[in-house]
């Protein structure tokens, strides 16, 4: 083992730099396996810190340094400094202030297959610095709360690296002997080295513009590889629909005058927001009709608004330290999920993040690995990019919104900008600017920054007839996580809506309030209290926690009537979903444990009754009729079980899937039919819904076994001019039993084999299948030529689908699911480790399972750990799996 016990960093410990970094000089002389790095840096004692003495300690791995020079002057000799693997330490730094530091040094792209640093993908160079990759490039004060000004020339062969790209503007370019040129870049803006990026390749680009609110004109280029500039149009299009937003609801305007995107296809994470040069995994750029689904042009949309959010909620204002992590995530993501609700079906994205959120990240929250949105402590920070910090960090930020409400909570982000603009702050200054422009006070509400563990609200209630009121008990408990044994109550957000049996709204007033209203938001603050609603002449049903207003679990019980009549009756589209949800899932429970018994499996007629209705029912907004006909899937119907059996929750799911298809088979039918039509091309929201209702139709009806459905399947599959259609009817024929599935399969590879990111679905298609073969098909996938264990989407796509979407098969009893992660693991160890420690999450709730499967789980975890040379990421993470 390299790290026999890896470093832990605390939050406690944070003091300031010793020096600052005023402005870098960058020259870079560009090679695949010899690139030259100069960097000049003019530094200075930072007058805040309260060392003395202390000598100069820069960060550095995988360098090998040239030389030093000092002000311009003298190299430095052997006795001047000392070098680690990781640090390079200068003792004697001269007493005249500010003074410069000339650091020459070299590195080898071609071998970081950890794709951090400066690394090559597809024969382009290009850097990833978040969250400490520039100590891979150059010698450097690497954290976030040292911010300098960056020029950055590059001088690479002109048929090699034709663009040449970094932040800010160019300022200056020319040509070289032996067939080279150069060119300069200035960011006027001061940030830390992780925004630093710089790309070189062979790249196309398209071009359009911005004009801002104030007037000024953007220039806004998309870089890409010449096979894929058919496929930017989208992008773009996002890009100029997140600009306009973010004028519009924060008053945000671009600051530069140039906004570049680069799309490379081997990318560790989704994008990163490099100031003024974004670079994005090819999977959040590109998108044709007949490549990319309905939701990856939604989620291309989201990203996109995402990293450029970053402009100011990352960049202009960035993190003191990596601890604040979800200042900058979790601001950034409720950011985008609020222009995604607002650019689709507010709806439908906020049922799609809750559930997302439910699953994934309630699931980290309840094991081994949970930690508080701003954690105290990390080995690997790489590690700490999780659904925590930025899912729920996304909901903490929501709750704020939802406590102060729109108008308040712009003039908190007003004052935050207005306070902070180039400065490395922390979540509390982000609180405090959301207090002082109020006059509020969140001490309790700071709770959810440090607490980690999702809280259980239990709600019960009592209907007095006499009195006509409505008394709401409800209770708060979250329980312990590791290193937190007691949590204290915390500032939870409720929002209540009443309903009258014939339907109506009932008025919400609470006693000893003159306001009524549609509906309120409780705040519970203690560890229990009763909420007294007044002025109700028959008891009323209630719609508790409302667009999901806390991220918390509800207890409260409530009959399959009540909760049918809440799907026909909640005026609250969250809740309306949610109590459809609650009814099938109510019904799922109950068949897994007949499962479990070997007992007869029979729905209840008040499931089929209650999607009768909403079949029977107009629908608007096709996506959201949808959801309401949707399954909870397998991994939140486990989340829900004290140990989860993963053949039983499969076996009785697929039963209400085949009884509901049976039972309203006709209903299902002419839905598909009144829906089928081509409408390629076509992304408005009545497109995207029709094809999601059809193709939620085409997947009850292919459970069937009935040859003509299936060869509905198969027809849509062979017509399909669109990747929505052509994915979902394979989907079907992959899933289930079919005649023409491999067939299909084979034309589908022929059809896209040089389309990456559509080899990457079929990949995870297979991988994810319910089908009896399907660990075979993952074996034989991984020698297939396409297969490329230094592709991280094509990882995800095989590896990562197996392990994380395929709970019947990875679970199998016999432990060759365990077994096969832990091969690839190992194997991904030296290569990716980022990469290689996000794989073990799979493994991480062992737990949650039976103590066979426990066992063969630990094992392979222990195994794991035994690996040799055991990277910082993969150790942190199996080793807490473990504790
Ligand atoms: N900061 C990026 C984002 O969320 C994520 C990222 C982290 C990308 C680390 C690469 C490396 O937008
Ligand atoms: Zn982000």
């Amino acid at each position: 083992m390299r790290d026999a016990s890896p470093q832990t960093t605390y939050l406690k410990d944070y003091t300031v730099p010793d020096y600052l970094i005023h402005k870098v000089a960058l020259h870079f002389v560009l090679d695949e396996e010899r690139t030259e790095v100069t960097a000049r840096l003019t530094l200075s004692r930072n007058p805040a810190s309260l060392s003395m003495s202390a000598a100069l300690v820069l960060a550095g791995e995988n360098l090998t340094l040239q030389r030093i020079i000092l002000n311009d002057g003298e190299e430095l000799v052997a006795a001047d400094y000392v070098q680690a693997a990781d640090s390079l330490t200068i003792y004697n730094v001269p007493q005249q202030q500010p003074f410069v530091l000339t650091i020459e040094n070299t590195i080898n792209p071609k071998i970081n297959t950890a794709l951090e640093g400066l690394y090559l993908s597809n024969g382009m160079l290009c850097t990833q610095c978040e969250a400490e990759g520039f100590r891979k490039i150059t010698y450097f004060l690497d954290r976030p709360d040292v911010m300098a000004t960056f020029t950055t020339t590059l001088v690479g062969d002109k048929s090699r690296y034709p663009v040449l790209l970094s932040n800010g503007n160019k300022i200056a370019h020319g040509e070289l002997e032996a067939n080279r040129h150069w060119v300069t870049w200035e960011d006027p803006f001061t940030k830390p080295c992780y925004l630093f990026a710089l790309v070189a390749g062979q790249l196309e680009c398209i071009e359009d513009h911005f004009t801002t609110q104030s007037g000024r004109d953007i220039s806004l280029q998309i870089f890409v590889e010449p096979q894929d500039v058919d496929k930017c149009a989208h992008a773009m299009q996002s890009l100029q629909n997140a600009m306009r937003w973010d004028e519009e609801v924060y008053g945000c305007e671009y600051d530069l005058d140039l906004y570049m995107i680069v799309a490379v296809s081997h990318f560790n994470m989704g994008a990163m927001e490099n100031k003024g040069l974004n670079v994005f995994n090819t999977k959040f750029v590109l998108a044709r009709p007949d490549t990319a689904t309905d939701s990856d042009y939604e989620h291309i949309e989201g990203v996109i608004a995402h990293e450029y959010f970053h402009n100011w909620t990352g960049n202009r204002i960035t993190c003191r330290d990596w601890f604040q992590l979800s200042l900058k995530e979790g601001f950034t993501v409720f950011r985008d999920q609020e222009f995604t609700g607002d650019r689709t079906s507010k709806a439908v994205k906020r049922i799609e993040d809750v559930t997302m959120l439910r699953t994934r990240q309630f699931a980290e929250d309840a094991g081994p690995l949970a930690h508080p949105i701003r954690p105290e402590a990390y080995i690997e920070i790489n590690n700490f990019y999780t659904v925590t910090i930025y899912e729920k960090g996304a909901e903490v930020v929501r709750m704020l919104h939802t406590l102060l409400g729109a108008e308040r909570f712009r003039k908190g982000s007003d004052l935050y900008f207005a306070r902070h603009d180039g400065q490395a702050v922390t979540c509390e200054d982000f609180v405090k600017a959301m207090e002082a422009a109020n006059g509020v006070g969140l001490v309790q509400f700071r709770r959810w920054y440090s607490q980690a563990g999702t809280p259980v609200l239990t709600v019960s209630r009592r209907y007095d007839s006499q009195a006509q009121t409505l008394t709401l008990s409800i209770s708060q408990e979250c329980p312990p996580t590791p290193g937190q044994a007691v949590k204290e109550p915390l500032h939870i957000p409720v929002k209540v809506g009443l309903i009258y049996p014939d339907g109506t709204i009932a008025p919400c007033q609470l006693q000893g309030s003159a306001d009524s209203a549609e509906e309120v938001i409780l705040a519970l603050t203690e560890a229990a209290q009763d909420f007294v609603f007044t002025g109700l002449s028959s008891e009323p049903a209630v719609s508790v926690l409302r667009g999901f207003s806390a991220p918390v679990k509800l207890v409260m019980e409530r009959s399959l009537t009540e909760l049918a009549f809440l799907l026909s009756h909640d005026s609250d589209t969250f809740n309306r979903w949610e109590a459809g949800q609650q009814l099938i899932g109510q019904a799922i429970t109950g068949l897994i444990a007949d499962v479990q018994n070997n007992r007869e499996l029979r729905l209840d007629p008040i499931i089929i009754e209650a999607f009768r209705q909403v079949l029977a029912q107009p629908w608007e907004d096709l996506s959201y009729f949808s959801l309401l006909l949707s399954l909870p899937s397998e991994t939140y119907l486990a989340e829900q079980m004290p140990v989860i059996d993963v053949v039983a929750i499969h076996t009785a799911r697929e039963f209400v899937k085949l009884t509901l298809a049976e039972q309203l088979q006709n209903a299902l039918q002419t839905l598909y039919l009144n829906n089928h039509r081509d409408e390629s091309g076509c992304f408005d929201a009545g497109a995207i819904g029709r094809r999601r209702i059809k193709n939620t139709c085409l997947n009850y009806l292919c459970a069937l076994d009935d040859p003509a459905l299936k060869n509905w399947a198969h027809q849509q599959f062979k017509t399909a001019k669109n990747m929505t259609d052509q994915m979902a009817a394979l989907t079907v024929m992959v899933n289930n039993p079919h005649y023409a599935r491999r067939q299909c399969l084979a034309e589908f590879y022929q059809q896209w084999q040089h389309e990456a990111l559509v080899i990457d679905k079929w990949f995870a298609l297979q991988a994810a299948s319910p089908a009896p073969d399907t660990f075979a098909t993952v074996q034989a996938l991984m020698a297939h030529p396409a297969f490329d264990l230094g592709t991280p989407n094509r990882i995800r796509a095989l590896i990562g689908a197996f392990s994380q979407a395929n709970p019947l098969h990875f679970h199998a009893a016999n432990g060759q699911g365990y077994q096969f992660l832990a091969d690839q693991i190992i194997a991904l160890n030296t290569l990716n480790p980022q990469v290689a420690s996000r794989m073990i999450s799979a493994l991480t709730s062992w737990r949650r399972y039976d103590a066979g499967r426990q066992a063969l789980m630990t094992a392979q975890l222990e195994r794991i750990m035994s690996t040799e040379a055991i990277s910082k990421d993969v150790y942190e993470i199996a080793s807490k799996s473990l504790a």
